[in-house]
């Protein structure tokens, strides 16, 4: 049985029902290259401050690679008695250094140690998960020229509404993806501050240089107080909603290509790598796939509440509470990771239904805003256009036919400020056309938005 880094007081073995219990390597060896480098900067630190020799400090960052080498390769047992992966690299270290390893934790505690490495852990993750997004909006900007000259109906209340160009869809999507990004680059100020050297909460009477571990960490800042970094956790908690959101935003896209996809829309066909088949119905093509990512935003968007939770009436400083944050956070950061991963591959590979969208588009008076619109153009109140058009809709609903299909009589019997060049307005493509405001849908707004993106993620000019 390992002798307990703690055990000195002790006069009873821990039962092995405790070790299971309060063991935390089963999820924490994720941590392992953060906490090496966590303890090689503490270790040129305690060298500089002369608490260690240098040549010390050279064993101990050699003997460490060695350990993070070991553990990458899976060839470091990992042991529950040995409770968490701080306990693993140092027991391992001591085995190797004897003495020499039993003075790395000078000036240091686990708590200060494990919020180190979960901010070294978090930064990596927001650095990732900001390819990935960027990944994605890229394939959004890139599907935008495909679909350059596509119309599909803008939906509230999922009735037709107005048309827009497919593009404006698409770009709608990277400025949610855009806003996220901006989150978690906002996030990364408060996750980027060093707790190391807040030891166990009170700081410590040993001569340590706080802000030598923060700049070798390449940490912003150093944390103020260490009974509030020792016992803080809102830098994960603000992580998980940042994912959370992200995870909002995907099931809205995914329920929306769920919808598409279906025979009733039929405005979308998604690739054969991305759908699955049904083991009963023969004919089926699922797309499970976006009904996963959909379904899994349920994760993070729990894992905020659990890590609030969590935190919620803690006293402080530390409590072994806040080993529980880290399967909130990891699951939370595994599930948007691979969530965005796919999603950038689906949106690459699908395409529009174009035939199929283009044969229903004057359904749903999709133009009736755009007439409306005309009317107040030639001094109508808008409220007396609305309920003008409504009239309209209404008639063309008892004939069977569309705005446009009305002889100009009608229309004018309808309001006599109708002039027979409502005709270059009505239609589904003639409504787009029309559309000229600062951030709509159509042509040439959106156009300068796509030129605005494309330059923004770095994708040259479109040829
Ligand atoms: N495994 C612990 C955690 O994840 C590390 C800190 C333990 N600190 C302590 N005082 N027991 O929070």
């Amino acid at each position: 049985m390992a002798a307990k880094a703690w055990g000195g007081r002790f006069a009873q073995a821990t039962d092995p029902r405790v070790e299971t219990f309060t063991e935390s390597i089963s999820f924490d060896a994720r941590l392992a290259k953060f906490d090496i480098q966590g303890s090689q900067a503490h270790a040129r630190m305690l060298a500089h401050v002369g608490l260690i020799s240098d040549d010390e400090r050279d064993q101990i960052i050699a003997a460490l690679d060695d350990i993070g080498r070991e553990i990458a390769d899976g060839k470091l047992p990992l042991r529950t008695e040995l409770e968490d992966i701080h306990m693993h690299v140092e027991s391992a270290l001591i085995e190797r250094l004897g003495d020499v390893g039993r003075k790395l934790h000078t000036g240091r505690s686990r708590n200060d140690q494990v919020s180190t490495d979960l901010r070294l852990y978090v930064r990596d993750a927001i650095a990732q998960i900001d390819g990935l997004l960027t990944d994605l909006q890229t394939a959004f900007v890139l599907r935008c020229e495909r679909d350059a000259d596509v119309i599909i109906p803008g939906y509230t209340h999922l009735q037709r509404a107005q048309p827009v160009l497919a593009a404006h869809y698409w770009l709608a999507y990277c400025e949610k993806f855009q806003r996220d990004r901006d989150r978690l680059a906002d996030c990364l100020g408060r996750v980027n501050v060093s707790p190391l050297g807040a030891a166990a909460l009170a700081g410590t009477s040993l001569p340590i240089d706080r802000q030598m571990t923060a700049d070798l960490l390449g940490f912003s800042a150093v944390a103020g107080n260490s009974l509030d970094v020792s016992s803080d956790r809102d830098f994960l908690v603000e992580f998980t909603f940042c994912l959370s959101l992200i995870a909002a935003h995907l099931s809205t896209w995914a329920e929306e290509w769920i919808i598409w996809f279906s025979t009733e829309f039929g405005f979308l066909k998604l690739p054969d790598a991305y759908t699955t088949g049904s083991s009963i119905m023969p004919q089926k093509r699922n797309p499970d796939v976006l009904e996963l990512i959909r379904g899994k935003s349920a994760r993070p968007i729990a894992a905020v509440q659990q890590l609030l939770v969590l935190i919620k009436g803690l006293p402080m400083a530390y409590n072994r509470d806040l080993q529980e944050d880290k399967l909130a956070a990891f699951d939370a950061h595994d599930t948007i990771a691979a969530c965005l991963e796919l999603a950038a591959a689906i949106v690459d590979g699908a395409e529009l239904q174009r035939e199929a969208i283009a044969a229903r588009l004057e359904e749903g008076f999709l133009d009736a805003t755009t007439l409306m619109e005309y009317l107040i153009k030639q001094g109508v109140p808008m409220r007396t256009g609305h309920e003008t058009v409504g009239k309209l809709v209404s008639l063309c609903e008892s004939k069977q036919c569309r705005l446009s299909d009305l002889p100009l009589e009608e229309l004018q019997a309808a309001c006599d400020k109708i002039g027979d060049d409502v005709y270059a307005i009505l239609g589904t493509k003639n409504a787009v056309a029309a559309l000229g405001s600062f951030g709509s849908g159509g042509a040439e707004p959106v156009a300068e938005r796509m030129r605005e993106w494309r330059e923004r993620l770095g994708l040259g000019d479109h040829k």
